[in-house]
């Protein structure tokens, strides 16, 4: 990745507030070759073992995310992958769950395109949609998964609302979501948060704390309510790795308008952690049996 592609351009124009930024236009303008991927095909920041992170640790600890999701659902079953990425997670899930039918959600075409083999491998059929109005029928599934997308969503309520729709009675939700804890008024954390929210299409109106997404999960008629906080394991040690990346030889060839993006977005997560602001949670929950 040497030059800027026409998907990362209509990104930066869209940053720069030449037009309405979404989901699939962050998403279109990452590729395969992402400098943030922790390993090809994922999106995610990881779960390791240390809140320090480096390159060698990055793939296991994509892997380790999914893993510790998708072991919360039942096996053998419907399991539903709602904003799946580029599809390496799928992988993971068809090798642990075996799952009679596995369907991945996503809005963003392009991804779901460049992920088909993946899904081929994974036995997995691809649905372009919306994780707040999901193309499934009512009681079908038996284990929703969702991987740090859910601060994407248009609405976490809807989401929430969704998937206690197609889960049928007992079925499990398990997903990870970033939450805001407090919004800190200093001038770097305020540029921080609107640069972030713009830079990665998030509509401000939907963050919302640990607290918040709590109980919105039980809102939604869900029992069994586990949330937990990681951010020690996934965003802190995930800055170590990207500044590895962006030190790593390879990362001389890229354009640098994207490594001085990557340091300036590195920072700023650093900086909204020491603040007491930013979290990564892990969600579980169950839907009551009748
Ligand atoms: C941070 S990426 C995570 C991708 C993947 N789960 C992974 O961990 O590699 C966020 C994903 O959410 C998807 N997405 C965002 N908004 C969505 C929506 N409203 N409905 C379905 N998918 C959505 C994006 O297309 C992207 O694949």
């Amino acid at each position: 990745m040497s030059s800027w592609t026409p998907a990362q351009l209509r990104h930066v124009a869209a940053f720069l507030g030449l037009r309405r930024i979404d989901a699939p236009t962050v998403y279109e303008s990452f590729g395969e070759d992402f400098l943030a991927a922790p390993a090809p095909g994922f999106l995610n920041l990881g779960l390791w073992p240390t809140p320090s992170g480096d390159l060698e640790g990055a793939p296991a600890a994509a892997r380790r995310l999914v893993a510790t999701l998708a072991e919360e659902l039942p096996r053998g079953g419907t399991i539903l992958d709602v904003a799946n990425g580029l599809g390496a997670q799928d992988l993971v899930v068809d090798a642990l769950l075996s799952p009679r039918r596995l369907v991945a959600v996503n809005l963003t075409a392009a991804q779901l395109v460049a992920g088909r083999q993946r899904l081929e491998a994974a036995g997995a059929v691809a649905v372009c949609g919306d994780a707040t109005r999901l193309p499934v029928a009512s009681d079908a599934v038996d284990g929703v998964l969702s991987v740090e997308a859910a601060f994407h969503f248009p609405s976490r309520r809807a989401f929430l609302a969704e998937c206690a729709r197609v889960l049928r009675p007992g079925g499990v939700l398990a997903f990870s979501d970033i939450a805001v804890e407090r919004v800190p008024k200093d001038p770097r954390s305020l540029i921080a948060g609107a640069t972030n929210t713009r830079f990665w299409g998030i509509d401000p109106r939907t963050v919302a704390s640990t607290r918040a997404i709590d109980r919105l999960v039980r809102e939604a008629g869900f029992t069994r309510v586990r949330v937990e906080r990681v951010g020690h394991r996934t965003i802190d040690p995930f800055c170590d790795f990207l500044d590895a990346r962006l030190a790593a030889a390879d990362a001389a060839t890229l354009p640098p308008g994207q490594r001085f993006a990557g340091r300036r977005i590195i920072g700023q997560w650093r900086h909204l952690r020491r603040r007491g602001a930013l979290e990564y949670l892990l969600v579980r929950a169950e839907l009551p049996e009748p």
